[in-house]
């Protein structure tokens, strides 16, 4: 590649799953977005976090392990951290799961952030389970197996959302 062909490439974009534990849905969203957006060539760098520090250095969950897993999506390499007001200066996209995670990403957010902070669902295009005025989703953490599931297709079809998004100029 000529020096200057990389200076000339756009942006790598960045993108942070946030949920409150970061144990369950984010890193759910953060291995399906990593599997979607290699599968369509799009660069990124892809992170997860919660809005709460109970879970800071654990791995996922181990029932959202297995819902994920069974679909094809690998968590390795993932453990738990809580979201920080740096990670606003580092992250185009911050996506929550939900509302309250979107409340309370709002309550830190710099006044000068230029990114796009909303919920992960907006970019979604079928609300199984939840439906389309909701935009959440659900937490699993409290519920059986299907929970997960359900959180795993939300999240195929929002990350298939915002990927074509991203590539059709953001
Ligand atoms: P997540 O689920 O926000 O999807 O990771 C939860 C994980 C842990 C707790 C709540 C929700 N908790 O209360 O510890």
């Amino acid at each position: 590649m000529p020096a200057d062909a990389a200076a000339d490439a756009p942006p790598m974009p960045s993108i942070l799953f946030v949920c409150l534990g970061n144990i369950c849905r984010s890193p759910t969203a953060e291995a399906v977005f990593r599997a979607k957006a290699a599968a369509a060539g799009l660069d990124a760098v892809i992170d997860s976090a919660g809005t709460g520090g109970w879970h800071i250095g654990e791995p996922p969950d181990p029932r959202a392990r297995e819902a994920g897993e069974a679909a094809g999506y690998s968590f390795d390499g993932q453990s738990g951290r809580q979201v920080t007001r740096t990670d606003f200066a580092q992250y185009d996209y911050i996506l929550a799961m939900d509302r309250s995670n979107l409340i309370d990403l709002e309550a830190m957010k710099p006044p000068g952030y230029s990114g796009h902070l909303g919920l992960f669902l907006d970019f979604a295009s079928t609300f199984e389970g939840v439906g389309e005025s909701q935009r959440d989703v659900p937490d699993p953490y409290y519920g059986g197996r299907d929970g997960f599931k359900t959180v795993v297709a939300l999240i195929e079809n929002a990350s298939e959302g915002l990927i074509a998004k991203i590539k059709s100029g953001g």
